[in-house]
């Protein structure tokens, strides 16, 4: 499999390529496979479907990775919190976490009733192809933590930052039950087929630098040391959208960098590449056009283009109106480009 040979730097004859959220609403065979299912939580819940979802970016895009179809929220919804996603509003969870008492009720073994996500894996896995690797992922504490607190997604992170600076012993009980969690289910993932795992800190930016390794880094390094301790062979994948200002205080035992779309790809090379892979970082707005895919890759291909350990990406994830034929044609590019 390239793409894991890339994690570990070893030679391949093309840079491989996957795309953040690459299974979503841009393909019209995502949104036809969500239309068997009773909203989106019973989607994830389908492991039939979700297995569709995922193979269709590997059959659609010729991707090197499929990414499991499943979202973050899946683990507050298994530890017993309420999570709902409303149509053209985004995830809602109208319960949010106040008190000890709230992330007492969370349940401990949320990590068992993911069984259905285990059990798309073990779909997927069967029906790849050997050379493509299967990406299983979980969101950070952090990310986790702000959806929790603030009921939903959020412009400024106001209630969980005032408990990161106001009751940060309670954030921190609350980011270790987390993290705790996150690894059993990591682990299981990769028992069920997974060959590689992300874990997606989306609002780690949101902290400045010294809250950023107190809330967030701290505990994605926990994670990643403990998936590394228990699973060698497997890599591990930490993405912090926002973190581009905070690299050279980066370290931790994990394999491969993801590089935002905000951190210029030759600082991060500079200061990471001796210890990590790099994957990244093109600006996902570039797939609007095929000029300005073809100048993204290239610019990025000036830099990275002839290195072992490089992964194509983009510096976050796909948005719903883009179009599948400009994604093709960015895979295509890509591995053209990035030969050998
Ligand atoms: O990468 C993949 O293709 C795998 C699938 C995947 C989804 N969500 C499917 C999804 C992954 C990896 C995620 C991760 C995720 N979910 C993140 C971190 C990644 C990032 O972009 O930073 C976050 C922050 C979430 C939380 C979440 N889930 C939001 C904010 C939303 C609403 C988005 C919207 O535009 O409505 C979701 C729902 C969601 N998760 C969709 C998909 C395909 C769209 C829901 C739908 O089909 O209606």
């Amino acid at each position: 499999m390239i793409f894991i040979d890339a994690c570990f730097k070893k030679p391949t004859p093309t840079a491989p390529v996957w795309l953040m959220r690459q299974a979503g609403r841009y393909l019209s065979e995502y949104r036809a496979t969500r239309a068997k299912a009773n909203g989106f939580i019973d989607f994830c819940r389908r492991s039939d479907l979700a297995a569709e979802a995922t193979l269709q970016p590997i059959e659609i895009l010729g991707v090197d990775a499929a990414i499991i179809f499943s979202d973050i929220l899946v683990v507050p919804l298994e530890m017993g919190m309420r999570v709902e996603f409303a149509e053209k509003v985004g995830p809602v969870l109208p319960d949010p976490i106040k008190t000890q008492d709230d992330i007492d009720r969370l349940a401990n073994d949320c990590a068992d009733r993911l069984e259905y996500v285990y059990d798309a894996l073990k779909i997927v896995r069967g029906a790849l192809a050997p050379d493509k690797a299967l990406i299983g992922f979980a969101g950070s504490p952090w990310t986790l933590a702000t959806y929790m607190i603030e009921g939903g997604g959020s412009k400024t992170y106001a209630t969980a930052k005032k408990m990161a600076y106001s009751a940060p012993d309670l954030l921190h009980k609350l980011l270790r039950k987390l993290s705790d969690a996150i690894g059993d289910y990591l682990l299981r993932q990769i028992d069920a087929g997974a060959n590689a795992v992300q874990i997606f800190d989306s609002w780690g930016g949101a902290l400045e630098k010294s809250a950023f390794f107190e809330f967030s880094w701290h505990y994605m390094k926990r994670i990643a040391k403990r998936v590394k301790s228990e699973r060698a062979h497997i890599p591990v994948i930490l993405f912090s959208k926002g973190a581009g200002g905070y690299l050279e205080a980066i370290d931790g035992d994990f394999d491969v960098f993801g590089v935002d779309w905000n951190t210029p790809i030759e600082r991060a090379k500079s200061v990471l590449f001796d210890r990590y892979a790099l994957q990244g970082n093109m600006e996902p707005a570039r797939l609007y056009s095929k000029a300005a895919i073809e100048a993204g890759a290239c610019d990025i291909a000036r830099v990275m283009g002839k290195e072992n350990g490089y992964i194509f990406n983009l510096g976050h994830g796909m948005q719903p109106d883009f179009s599948s034929e400009n994604a093709k044609f960015l895979v295509d590019f890509v591995h053209e480009t990035f030969a050998r």
